[in-house]
């Protein structure tokens, strides 16, 4: 194992460490929370597709981009691309990524919180197991004026608390654990959906494309969503690949990532939607659509209660596993770049996470009047760093690889020897021409100025 004292930065210490650390970053609240109810807002099985394919045409080939200029660089975001073209305007981009990593912080640990008050719920029996109960034990909790800030504070200090210890210690120990009981626990609720009454419907709401459904704001959703999920496009993956040993194999670690994520996004797609069709909810419910199903599902199992509060805590897990990659891209900065020490570097990230994430958690309730654009603080921080940070981010670090750093290190960390590799110069095309291509296309046409 490699530390991270003295001057030596630190490193992961495994190459299953890696995979599932990168893999604990992209699992999250993404697949579980925002997937499901971005699917039912934009047309179901449609958007599924659309999401799966910009995963792989884009989400894949800029992990990769991303690997490459952490690894290369062994720096923070900002740094990584300073040194990689010094004197250039580049790094500007680490500053959006870090700029839209702490907003994405705060609205993430809102819902995060939620997540604990639900284990909380099911682990005191305060659980309700009827729909409407369900339903207004939900709306009372997030509308109301302190629970639902008290428990993003904890989620905050939670996730101090593992940030603070270190890259190596905290992350790495809580990955390799939980994932797994995440996904076999998942798969269990899957099958188990898969025999409720509005079964056949909700799997055809997911798995029949109705491409009529899709417009453009529909297609940057689904691009988002892909950019969400595996945490790309403001330098998440960027900044763990600054902590990954010269062996791991870049390619494969992307790719793994990616498949691992899918399968966990449709699988949250599969508990939800029959749920959905069975208990009369709407599928355009928006961000508490899944917070009202699960617990439906649950309540009516033999045992509810157990089965509610341990895919509550895993889903909090979950939810931890990405904060701290979220938090690491500005806490390395602060550390970096400001000098100021892990612990300071983490309490300035978290400090500013708090105070933004009281306002996202009390946008449900007594903030709720406050809009921009017709949207809420929470929602308007969603959408931001969601549809503009991560496509622009994602755009600019697809055209820094693909154009301006040197070919030979693209091959330096992707262990090529022989530049001919096919999947080489497929990566280097879709980096140079479709990425930016793509993500330019969709952004200026749902913004109606194309
Ligand atoms: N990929 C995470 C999820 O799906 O929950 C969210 C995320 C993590 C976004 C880390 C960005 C990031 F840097």
């Amino acid at each position: 194992m490699l530390s991270d004292t003295n001057n030596k930065r630190a490193q992961f210490s495994t190459k299953i460490g890696v995979i599932a650390t990168a893999v604990g970053s992209a699992v999250g609240l993404g697949n579980i929370w925002r997937f499901p109810y971005e699917a039912g807002s934009n047309g179901g099985g449609a958007f599924m597709l659309c999401y799966i394919f910009f995963i792989f045409l884009l989400g894949v080939p800029l992990i990769c981009a991303e690997f490459i200029v952490g690894r290369s660089t062994r720096s923070n975001e900002i740094k990584a691309f300073e040194k990689l073209a010094p004197g250039k305007k580049w790094f500007l981009n680490g500053y959006i990524g870090v700029l839209a990593s702490i907003l994405i912080l705060s609205f993430y640990s809102v819902v995060a919180g939620w997540t604990l008050e639900f284990f909380i719920a099911a682990v005191t029996g305060r659980m309700p197991s009827d729909m409407s109960e369900l339903h207004d034990f939900f709306s009372e909790f997030i509308s109301g004026n302190w629970r639902p800030l008290v428990w993003t504070v904890v989620f905050l200090l939670l996730n101090y608390l593992v940030v603070s210890r270190g890259v190596q210690k905290g992350i790495e120990r809580l990955s390799n654990c939980l994932m797994p009981a995440m996904t076999l626990l998942l798969i269990a609720f899957c099958v188990n959906s898969l025999f409720l009454p509005g079964a056949s419907e909700g799997v055809g709401f997911l798995f029949s494309p109705d491409f009529s459904k899709i417009d453009s704001h529909s297609l940057l959703s689904a691009m988002g969503q892909a950019f969400f999920s595996l945490s790309i496009g403001l330098g998440g993956m960027l900044t763990y690949a600054s902590y990954f040993p010269d062996e791991v194999r870049l390619g494969r670690c992307a790719t793994t990532t990616a498949v691992l994520d899918t399968f966990v996004a449709i699988l949250a797609g599969v508990i939800i939607f029959p749920a959905v069709f069975t208990y009369g909810i709407s599928p355009q419910s928006g961000p508490t659509l899944v917070f009202e199903t699960l617990p439906a599902i649950f309540m009516n199992l033999p045992g509810g209660a157990i089965w509610a509060a341990l895919f509550f805590f895993l889903l909090f897990m979950a939810s931890i596993t990405s904060t701290i990659s979220m938090s690491e891209i500005s806490i390395a900065y602060f550390e970096e770049e400001k000098k100021l020490c892990r612990k300071k570097a983490t309490a300035l990230t978290i400090g500013i996470a708090t105070v933004l994430g009281a306002i996202c958690a009390l946008s449900f309730g007594p903030l709720s009047d406050i809009r921009f654009f017709g949207m809420t603080v929470f929602e308007l921080f969603d959408y931001v760093s969601s549809n503009v940070c991560l496509p622009v981010g994602g755009m600019v670090t697809s055209v820094f690889v693909g154009w301006v750093i040197d070919r030979k290190i693209i091959d330096r960390q992707l262990n090529i020897r022989t530049n001919s590799l096919p999947w080489v110069k497929l990566l280097i095309f879709i980096l140079r021409y479709i990425a930016p291509a793509a993500i330019a296309l969709i952004f200026l046409n749902s913004l109606g100025i194309i």
